[in-house]
């Protein structure tokens, strides 16, 4: 059985019709003093699987992944598992001042109590390569690069990929590969959760190309207006930003499309920009 959760109840009801197997939504709601509650509709009995992305409302929502997890078990499921479109925490994985929480590490040690086995689509892994380093579950990354390709494919004529920083090559270059266009992998330093600095360490020709900007996330919008202010200087006038997860924090969709971005993320996070659907990814990854 698909269970989704708030975050993700057309996602989850697209990958149960895919797999032909029963859906169910479970009722959730605040208390006056937003503590939350949740009940399932539904007697719960062999495998079920719980699909939440954890953006918006972060933290409730990993609080109602978690809450929902250890009451399935407890009420008759045999095997949890947890799909994570988005996983929140993944960018605080390091000590990064003296007395810093390294985040990531502490939620994949609750998700632990409570889940068999999680999914997660294009974890933001920095240091480390896969999900194994801080989950002691199974833990299964997929990821939506496919779904960028084709995309671009059919979408935009003579494509350059720009990654904007060092570790989007895991999505620029990758994607890039798949359908056989240039990509160029730029430099980045960020001093805070705001503030970014792009560098193009080399010259890019960004003649009778289009400019595809393809990040695995877009938060602030920084990291993207940067690079967009970069490219505007030598001669660009049309940007595509394919990211994966929109989180969209402060205002970035209004900023980026007023910089003249068209952007377009997958439904990892449900938003306006959703138009990649990774629902057949997640469906093929359960069977
Ligand atoms: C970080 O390394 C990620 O890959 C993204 O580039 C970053 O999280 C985007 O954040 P923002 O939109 O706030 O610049």
């Amino acid at each position: 059985m698909i269970v989704g959760l708030s975050n993700s109840k057309d996602l989850a009801r697209k990958v149960a019709r895919k797999l032909k197997v029963k859906y169910s939504d479970i009722d959730f709601e605040f208390f006056p003093d937003r503590e939350i509650h949740l009940r399932f509709k539904t007697k719960l009995k062999g495998t079920v699987v719980l699909i939440q992305s954890m953006q918006p409302k972060t933290n409730d929502a990993l609080i109602e992944a978690l809450f929902a997890s250890a009451t399935a078990k407890e009420i008759g499921a045999k095997k949890v598992i947890l799909v994570a479109p988005y996983l929140n925490y993944m960018r605080q994985d390091k000590r990064f001042r003296p007395g810093d929480c390294v985040s990531n590490e502490i939620v994949a040690k609750f998700i632990d109590d409570y889940v068999d086995h999680i999914f997660v689509v294009d974890p933001h892994l920095h240091r480390e390569k896969n999900l194994s380093h801080f989950f002691k579950i199974k833990a299964t990354k997929l990821t939506a690069n496919p779904l960028i390709a084709q995309y671009i494919k059919k979408h935009i004529k003579n494509p350059l990929l720009i990654g904007p920083d060092w570790e989007s090559y895991k999505w620029a270059r990758a994607t890039a590969e798949i359908i056989g266009a240039e990509s160029v992998i730029l430099k980045k330093k960020r001093y805070s959760g705001r503030k970014v600095k792009v560098y193009f360490g080399q010259k890019i020709d960004v003649k009778g190309k289009n400019a595809v900007l393809v990040d695995d996330m877009i938060s602030t919008g920084n990291t993207l207006l940067r690079t967009i202010e970069h490219l505007k200087k030598l001669g660009v006038k049309k940007f595509t930003c394919i990211a994966i997860h929109g989180v969209f924090a402060e205002g970035a969709l209004k900023k980026l499309q007023k910089a003249g971005a068209q952007v377009i993320t997958a439904n990892t996070i449900e938003n306006p920009t959703a138009k990649l659907d990774i629902s057949g990814i997640i469906a093929e990854a359960l069977k």
